[in-house]
C-alpha cells in the first residue's frame, strides 16, 4: 500500500486510545458468543477482518485457535502485535486493505466486527462495490460450509437520526445510505472527513448471496451489546451470521472490478 487512505490515517492516530472506547469492554463474552455461532473444531483457523488492536483475535488465539488478523492500519496492528506478545500468543498479523486480501479456502471461520472495514468507505469508494469486495474476499477465504459473523451499521437507525436538512447539506445521502462527517481534532488526532455506509437487511441478504454466502441469522448487534434479539429500528448495528455455500458469483466478481 502506498499513500495512506483516510481511514488508515484515522485509525493509525486512534490506535493508542481505541480500547478506551466503552464498546470494547465486552470482549470475553463476545468471543464466547462468536465461538457458539461459528461451530469451529478445536484449533480451527479464523480470519479476523479489520482486526484493529486485536482484542478478538488475541482472545481467540488464547483459546487455541489459529488466527489471522488483517487491518488497513499499521498503527492498530502495532498495538495488536504488542498485546499478543504480552499475552504470549501468536497471531498472524497482515497489513492489507480487506478489499484486496483473500487466502482461498484457508479458514474454518471469519469475523468482521464493529465496522471492521465493511462499510468504512474511502473517499472514492463505490458504496456497493466496497462491501461486496470485502464479502467476496471473506467468502473466497473460507472453506466450504464455514461460517462468518459480521456486524454492520443499521440503515434504519441511521435514517431515523437524519433530517432533510442533513440531506440538503450533504451529511447524509439517502440514495447510497452513506453518512459523511468530519471528526474534529481531538486527543492528538487530526481532523478527518469520513464516509460510513449503513445497510438494510434485504440488501445484506442479496450482497451475501452474490458473495456465495447464505445468511443464517440477523440480530441486533450494536457494539458492546450483542445478543440474539430481534433487530429494532434504533439498533445501531446489525449482526449477521452466514455460511459459505458457494464461491462468489460472477455478478459479485464483476462488481468488484467496477
Ligand atoms: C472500529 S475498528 C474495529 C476493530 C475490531 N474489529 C474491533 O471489534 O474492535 C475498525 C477497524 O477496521 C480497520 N479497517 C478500516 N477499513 C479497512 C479496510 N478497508 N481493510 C482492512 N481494515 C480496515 C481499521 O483500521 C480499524 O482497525
Amino acid at each position: 500500500m502506498t499513500e495512506k487512505s483516510t481511514w488508515e490515517a484515522f485509525f493509525d492516530a486512534h490506535a493508542p486510545i481505541y480500547e478506551d472506547n466503552v464498546f470494547t469492554k465486552n470482549t470475553l463474552r463476545e468471543v464466547d458468543f462468536l465461538l457458539e455461532e461459528l461451530s469451529l473444531q478445536p484449533g480451527g483457523s479464523i480470519l479476523d477482518v479489520g482486526c484493529g488492536t486485536g482484542r478478538h483475535a488475541i482472545e481467540l488465539a488464547k483459546r487455541g485457535y489459529a488466527v489471522t488478523g488483517i487491518d488497513l492500519s499499521s498503527g492498530m496492528l502495532v498495538w495488536a502485535a504488542d498485546a499478543a506478545k504480552a499475552a504470549g500468543v501468536n497471531v498472524d498479523w497482515i497489513h492489507s486493505d480487506a478489499t484486496q486480501f483473500s487466502f482461498p479456502g484457508k479458514y474454518d471461520g471469519a469475523v468482521c466486527l464493529c465496522e471492521g472495514a465493511f462499510g468504512l468507505l474511502g473517499q472514492g469508494h463505490d458504496p456497493i462495490g466496497q462491501p461486496l469486495s470485502i464479502l467476496c474476499n471473506i467468502s473466497r477465504s473460507l472453506k466450504p460450509q464455514a461460517k462468518a459473523v459480521l456486524t454492520v451499521l443499521n440503515a434504519t437507525a441511521m435514517l431515523r437520526k437524519h433530517t432533510n436538512k442533513d440531506v440538503a447539506e450533504g451529511r447524509f445521502d439517502p440514495l447510497t445510505l452513506v453518512e459523511s462527517s468530519e471528526c474534529p481534532p481531538r486527543q492528538g488526532l487530526p481532523a478527518v472527513a469520513v464516509r460510513e455506509r449503513a445497510f438494510v437487511p434485504t440488501e445484506l441478504t442479496l450482497l451475501f448471496r452474490l458473495a456465495g454466502m447464505s445468511v443464517l441469522s440477523m440480530w441486533g448487534g450494536t457494539a458492546g451489546h450483542w445478543g440474539r434479539r430481534t433487530l429494532d429500528l434504533d439498533e445501531i448495528e446489525i449482526m449477521i451470521v452466514a455460511r459459505k455455500t458457494a464461491e462468489p458469483t460472477a455478478a459479485g466478481n464483476a462488481w468488484q472490478r467496477t
